[in-house]
């Protein structure tokens, strides 16, 4: 193994793995520690496809996911080739056209620090992809391919009734989805959680077929990650443990 960081080291060390059944997925996966230190947000993809059968495991091991009185109110729809296709192009199409975005869940309303972290991240991104502030251009394409789940070759739609309350359900929800982003790993797959994909939840709803009756939680994009993609080498920073955790008894 050449020039790889550890991280690489691990995901190629995985990629293609095929695993059988739950027995003896512990020593064909990484640890959990590692894995949780080095899932990042995966934004440039191989064209490769993935195995069904593959996303099928990793869907498996997500939904082993707690959930509030073990309602397991979640609901996945998985799109590659053609319908993701036709989801990217209604998406982007609804875009240019300047329809304004209306996602079922729209993103939080940030202020004072949060605002801090999210522009922090935002120039890190593009830093790495070397576009400046004032291009404009470059930064609608960049939007473009967010849209389009980072033309990942999968996109993975997570909603639920629209009938249930919906905190709690969607914070079921991101449990599974983190789940969800942490079991790819195992298989050498990178995702990135894309709030973009889902601005149109008409769009998804017209390509999959889903009843209005469903709300639209959130969406991941996931593949083999392109190494050399330089928005793929951000590994976006945390708060210490210390400013998020008080003690108390100790
Ligand atoms: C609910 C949610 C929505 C997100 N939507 C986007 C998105 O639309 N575009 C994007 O580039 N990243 C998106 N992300 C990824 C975050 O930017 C990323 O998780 C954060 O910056 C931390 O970086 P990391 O995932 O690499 O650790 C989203 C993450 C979450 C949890």
């Amino acid at each position: 193994m050449q020039n790889v960081g550890l991280q690489q080291y691990y995901w190629l060390r995985h990629a293609g793995v095929t695993i059988g059944g739950r027995q003896g997925m512990e020593s064909a996966c990484m640890s959990l520690s590692d894995a949780m230190i080095n899932r990042k947000s995966i934004r440039g993809y191989r064209p490769d496809s993935v195995p069904q059968d593959i996303l099928r495991q990793i869907i498996g091991l997500a939904i082993e996911s707690p959930s509030a009185s073990n309602a397991q109110p979640w609901e996945l729809a998985v799109l590659t080739g053609t319908p993701l296709e036709e989801l990217n192009k209604i998406t982007v199409d609804l875009w240019e056209r300047g329809v304004p975005v209306s996602p079922d869940v729209a993103p939080a309303d940030l202020f004072g620090d949060y605002v801090r972290r999210r522009k922090e991240v935002g120039k890190q991104v593009f830093q790495l992809l070397g576009i400046q502030r004032e291009d404009r251009a470059a930064r609608r394409e960049w939007n473009r391919k967010a849209l389009r789940f980072f033309d990942a070759p999968a996109g993975v739609i997570i909603y639920t009734d629209a009938s249930l309350e919906r905190s709690r359900t969607d914070f079921d929800l991101g449990i599974m989805t983190e789940a969800l982003c942490l079991a790819a790993m195992c298989f050498g797959l990178g995702t990135c959680i894309d709030q973009q994909a889902i601005s149109y939840p008409e769009a998804i709803r017209q390509v999959v077929g889903l009843a209005e009756s469903k709300r639209i939680t959130a969406a991941v994009s996931i593949g083999y990650p392109d190494w050399e993609f330089p928005a793929n080498k951000l590994k976006s920073s945390r708060e210490p443990v210390d400013a998020v955790a008080s003690w108390h008894g100790f």
